[in-house]
């Protein structure tokens, strides 16, 4: 290599440097682990580094080996990792806790969940999801160079604990439609998938975890999963969803006589029952080459209301909707209903659902705070208003996702 090239490699490089201070993070944390694995393709790394307090206990019969190792926390009002993270770069967080009787007592514990000192979820090991393991997962801009995750006892001899944790970095021009002091609390993420394999890392490089869209059935409600014919999806759009989503699609099967009246259910149960702020994003590619006599024309409603203009999937290409402006429980209804001049039924290759929380209040606190400073977060910002197990934020996405996925139905 000449010299100058050595030079223009430099510049070059010094260049993106300087126009991308941001530098990404990709780390999985192994709680209550000895040393290094390998699961899901990830390196998985203990939580030394993360957290002085605690005691490391091992589950009985986990569903995977990461969730075999958890930290426990028989001390300290609240307990916190701490991860650094460049200051406005947009991460997304997943913490997840599978109890498998570590202390013998068979009495799964319900504690809070914390992001930044504010009030995330109340996980409740004792709900009958938590058999699978929970997770609970959030996108959103830190505020400073340190995100922090706490686990905060709430109730006596209610001993707080946690599996795993992981952080990965997204692009700023992701989930960008909402001020960057709100969090997104994943709801629902969902996509047609062949087989009743989760797609996650390495298939999108994000690690977001995509639940198979029709569960354990290939036939659900008259919908079916069928494979698109292109033989790549060109992705460009804002959210970057991996390739792999588009491989198939939830199409629908039982034709109807007159007017096309078939349509896809979303599933909105992983929502509280009272009315919140949400965020969602549906993706469609059209999976044939149409024909000149064939049209694939729908809308997406909210009860009955088109949130949309029409959507026309493209073949070979991808095609993003989204809804950042609306209200929605878990009674919402969410449909793709077929335009009046579709030949075809709609399809839809993966949707995601997510509750946007209340602005962050105040900045990091990693502090083991007194019983008074907690209550105060908690206060602060109260994500779901429901009642106690009305607003499970569970994700059946830590065996082999074959539990409880999504289940879009025909109506
Ligand atoms: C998940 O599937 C893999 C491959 O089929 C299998 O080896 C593994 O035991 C399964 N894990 C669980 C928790 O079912
Ligand atoms: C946790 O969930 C179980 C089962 O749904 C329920 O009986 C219990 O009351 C819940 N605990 C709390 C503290 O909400
Ligand atoms: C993050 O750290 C950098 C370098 O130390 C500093 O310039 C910047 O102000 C910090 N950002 C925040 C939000 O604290
Ligand atoms: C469902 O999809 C599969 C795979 O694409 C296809 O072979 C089958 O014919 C479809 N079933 C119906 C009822 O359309
Ligand atoms: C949602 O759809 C169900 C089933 O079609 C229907 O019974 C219900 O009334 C709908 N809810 C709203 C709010 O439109
Ligand atoms: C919500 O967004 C849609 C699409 O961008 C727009 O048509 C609608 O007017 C917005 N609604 C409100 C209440 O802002």
């Amino acid at each position: 290599m000449s010299i100058n090239a050595l030079n223009l490699l430099y510049a070059v490089s010094t260049l993106f440097l300087s126009i991308t201070p941001i530098s990404a993070v990709f780390i999985s944390i192994n709680c209550g682990a000895t040393g290094t694995l390998t699961e899901n393709s990830i390196q998985w790394v203990d939580d030394h580094a993360y957290i002085k307090t605690g005691q490391p206990q091992e589950a009985y019969a986990p569903p995977s080996e990461v969730l075999g190792t958890l930290r426990a926390f028989p001390t300290g009002k609240k307990n916190c990792y701490t991860v650094n993270v460049d200051g406005g770069s947009k991460i997304l967080v997943r913490a997840s806790f599978y109890y498998g009787d570590y202390d013998s007592l068979s009495s799964p514990p319900t504690f809070d969940l914390l992001l930044d000192g504010n009030h995330w979820a109340t996980v409740n090991t004792s709900a009958t999801e938590a058999v699978y393991g929970l997770s609970y997962e959030a996108i959103y801009t830190v505020q400073s160079n340190v995100t922090s995750v706490c686990v905060a006892q709430t109730l006596p001899n209610q001993l707080p604990f946690i599996n795993s944790l992981e952080v990965r970095s997204l692009l700023s021009s992701m989930y960008s439609h909402v001020d960057s002091s709100r969090v997104l609390l994943l709801a629902t993420r969902a996509a047609a998938t062949a087989n009743n394999t989760p797609i996650r890392n390495p298939d999108d490089v994000y690690d977001r975890i995509w639940n198979p869209a029709l569960g354990s059935l290939s036939l659900h409600f008259g919908l079916n999963v069928s494979s698109n014919d292109a033989a790549s999806v060109a992705v460009k759009v804002e959210d970057n969803p991996p390739e792999a989503i588009f491989h198939n699609a939830v199409t629908t099967t039982i034709p109807t006589a007159g007017p096309l009246r078939a349509s896809i259910m979303l599933d909105s149960s992983s929502l509280c029952l009272t009315e919140a702020p949400i965020y969602m994003t549906a993706y469609f590619s059209e999976i044939a080459r149409l024909g000149s006599n064939q049209k694939r024309s729908f809308q997406m409603y909210v009860n009955n209301h088109p949130v949309s203009s029409p959507i026309i999937p493209p073949y070979g290409s991808a095609a993003e909707f989204y809804l950042a402006n609306t209200t929605a429980s878990s009674n919402t209804n969410f449909t793709l209903k077929p335009t009046a001049d579709s030949t075809l039924f709609p399809l839809m290759n993966a949707y995601e659902i997510y509750t946007i929380s209340d602005p962050l209040a105040g900045g990091t606190n990693t502090k083991d705070g007194t019983w008074r400073d907690y209550q105060r977060y908690k206060a602060d910002s109260v994500y779901c208003s429901s009642g106690p197990g009305t607003c499970v934020y569970h994700q059946h996405t830590l065996g082999n996702g074959s539990v409880a996925a999504p289940t879009p139905a025909l109506v």
